[in-house]
């Protein structure tokens, strides 16, 4: 394996530092592991634009609520390094929590407005972890690109929010949507489905669907197409809807009917596992 592991920030900076000495673009694909086709996506985009292309696992725990998965969220670094290194990652960053968050931590980056919708009223304190843990990478690993993938869009805005506002020198990059053959969107939260579960959470990208068809032949009533996404998930017994929320892109203000583009984001509970997923619709 050519992938280089590097596990504390002395040992990345260092690199980083050689690398820009260099002039070397760098690009930064920051993960909680788990890697899967979306995330491998990913890493090939950057390979395409950068020299240097980190890809930073860390299951970060202060983006977790009290009862959620962190302690079950599948690890497995070895996996991880193989896969990022054959779809063309130069450098696995993995610190321990306690290198990112060591004793005393208490700096927090909170983006308001876009967050308290959708996933940041589902998942409380969600987006603040994200926000920090993704600062302090951009800090250390200081890319040019950072690369992040449309399936969890609300997250990718937020990003491009508090990078904007904080004047962090980077450009953020959105990867499509990686799905499964089926149409359910890659997920490492897919490995808690049982088989039933799997199936039964088809309903997702089959009710999406409908309303991309619907906007197709011409309905742009938010209310009528919230209404044929709630109905179709409704059907499915394993299924239970947290949110399905249609907003302006990239606003995410409240709209009444889609004018040009809009953000089509649902999440679902099947069985026990959060789901998320999410379509552009466009109405022309
Ligand atoms: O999307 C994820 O995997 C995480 O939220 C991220 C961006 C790596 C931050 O921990």
């Amino acid at each position: 394996m050519a992938i280089r592991l590097i596990k504390t920030i002395d040992e990345m900076r260092e690199l980083i530092e050689q690398a820009k000495s260099k002039e070397r673009v760098i690009g930064l694909v920051p993960t909680m592991g788990a890697l899967h086709e979306g995330h491998l996506s990913l890493i090939k985009m950057a390979k395409e634009m950068c020299h240097l292309v980190v890809v930073s696992v860390f299951v970060n725990p202060t983006q977790f609520g009290p009862n959620e998965d962190l302690d079950k969220y599948p690890r497995d670094l070895h996996e991880d390094c193989s896969k990022a290194d054959s779809a063309g990652g130069t450098v696995v960053f993995a610190p321990e929590a306690s290198e990112m968050y060591p004793d005393g931590f208490s700096t927090f980056v909170n983006v308001s407005g876009i967050t308290e919708k959708m996933c940041g009223v589902s998942r409380p304190g969600h987006f603040q972890g994200v926000a920090t843990v993704v600062s302090k990478l951009f800090n250390i690993v200081k890319p040019n690109y950072a690369y992040f993938g449309q399936k969890d869009a609300q997250q990718a805005l937020v990003i491009e929010k508090f990078a904007n506002d904080l004047n962090f020198d980077v450009k953020i990059c959105v990867g499509y949507t990686v799905r499964d053959e089926d149409g359910l969107a890659l997920s490492s939260r897919n490995q808690y489905l049982s088989d039933e579960e799997r199936k039964a959470a088809l309903v997702i990208p089959r009710s999406l669907n409908l309303a991309e068809d619907a906007v197709k032949n011409g309905e742009r009533e938010i209310k009528k197409l919230k209404e044929m996404v709630v109905n179709e998930i409704t059907k499915e017994k394993l299924a239970e809807i947290d949110y399905v929320e249609i907003y302006d892109c990239p606003s995410l203000e409240e709209i009444d009917e889609i004018k040009d583009i809009a953000l089509l984001a649902v999440a679902v509970k099947v069985g026990t596992t959060r789901l998320i997923d999410n379509i552009v619709l466009e109405a022309n």
